[in-house]
């Protein structure tokens, strides 16, 4: 281990708002993460000289627009792995790129009497639209239990992947424990009864090399801004056989070839899910964020994450009363830790170590059924990324120490 900690060296000059404050903790990263300054410069740059509507003039400065539009889209591909640029179909992030799956792939594909499955560690986000499209068309929805620490069941899951299932959906990993899923084996299950497999990528893409086209998800969503990206942008990479078959998300300018007064056909690849005026800033941003990603070298990054997450488990366990939740090695989980402290509920908890500029999140994750499971109403989630070091885990520690002290926790 370095001086600061992990892998990589003390980047906060690199980022800002953590350059302005020094003192300022950050460990909710999984929530959203820090821009670095490239990021905020690609964007200036974008609006300062190739400012207009893409796709749309056939002047200059719209070719410039479009170019820089269709530049980041390749930028990014390539960073995720998928050789076919054209099937990376821009969105707001992970929760549209979700939505777009369940609602035009599902339902022109799923009917009565078939099964969608997802697992128990799913994020709102990729379980209540699968949820309400079995309610919509009559489809059976099943969950996959987990194992006592937090992982996919794949015995379970292998018997509930049965014939008439038409969709196995499921996270890369889970942003309320860390859990990384074995997505290979996942995918395996799910193509051995001719099920799709969709993968939630939103805590996925920003720590781990994704490498869609050897992946074998037919689907794989991700967020920009918690890849170092901006808000408000973020994509799903489909297979192109699929994208073929599934009707448009969205109506509107762009996704289409010809208007007649009674119909309608569609534009060609990617532009026939991107209705409307495209987040040019958004893209040409996280374009910039996973060239910085890319300089790091995303095995650095997730070494860099496992060395935190293995010292903060050994941090936190020298604290009585901190029961984690979750896989028990750093190895199995992403930067990602989550706790309870006694009878100290996590909101207080959250509310106590903020006086000390550490910023953690507490509640439930968006991952109710989850919580529902672990038998608690919350936790307290701490995720670290690249601009993280060892010192800020020691400061999340001494600050948890006080907070103990303070309400008294009762921990038996
Ligand atoms: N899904 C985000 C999180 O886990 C917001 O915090």
């Amino acid at each position: 281990m370095s001086a600061a900690g992990a892998v990589f060296g003390d980047l906060r000059p690199d980022f800002p708002l953590l350059a302005a404050s020094p003192k300022l903790v950050y460990l909710d990263s999984a929530a959203t993460s820090q821009k670095p300054r490239v990021v905020l410069d690609a964007i200036r740059e974008f609006y300062e000289t190739a400012n207009a509507n893409p796709h749309r003039g056939a002047y200059k400065l719209s070719g410039a627009a479009t170019d820089a539009y269709h530049g980041a889209r390749a930028t990014i591909a390539k960073f995720l792995g998928a050789s076919d640029t054209d099937t990376l179909i821009f969105t707001r992030g992970t929760t549209e790129s979700l939505n777009l799956l369940a609602s035009a792939w599902g339902h022109s594909h799923v009917h009565r009497g078939d099964r969608i499955v997802v697992t128990r560690l799913e994020h709102h986000a990729n379980f209540v639209p699968w949820q309400q499209l079995a309610r919509a068309v009559g489809a059976e929805f099943r969950i996959c239990e987990l194992n006592e620490v937090g992982q996919v069941d794949l015995g379970q899951l292998r018997a509930l992947v049965t014939a008439n299932t038409k969709v196995v959906a499921f996270g890369h990993v889970s942003n309320a424990l860390g859990t990384v899923n074995d997505v290979r084996e996942i995918v395996k299950i799910a193509h051995a009864v001719g099920a799709v497999a969709f993968c939630d990528g939103a805590q996925g893409a920003p720590h781990l090399r994704v490498g869609f086209d050897a992946l074998g998800v037919d689907a794989y969503a991700f967020s920009g801004h918690k890849m170092l990206g901006p808000m408000g942008i973020g994509g799903v990479i489909v297979r192109r056989k699929l994208l073929d078959a599934m009707p448009p998300y969205q109506f509107g300018g762009d996704m289409i070839e010809f208007v007649f007064d009674g119909d309608t056909t569609w534009n060609t690849l990617p532009y026939k899910f991107e209705a409307g005026t495209p987040n040019v800033e958004g893209a040409v941003g996280l374009a910039a964020a996973v060239r910085y990603l890319d300089g790091l070298g995303m095995d650095a990054v997730r070494a860099h994450e496992v060395e935190l997450s293995r010292y903060a488990l050994a941090r936190l366990g020298e604290i009585d009363g901190i029961v984690v939740h979750g896989p028990v090695t750093a190895e199995e989980r992403s930067g990602v830790v989550s706790f309870s402290l006694g009878d100290i509920h996590p909101h207080d908890l959250s509310t106590m170590l903020d006086v000390d500029g550490v910023c953690v999140r507490a509640g439930h994750h968006c991952a109710q059924p989850l919580m529902r499971a672990l038998k608690v109403t919350a936790t307290v989630r701490a995720s670290f990324y690249v601009y993280n070091t060892t010192a800020d885990i020691d400061a999340l520690a001494a600050s948890l120490r006080k907070a103990k002290e303070r309400f008294g926790a009762h921990v038996g």
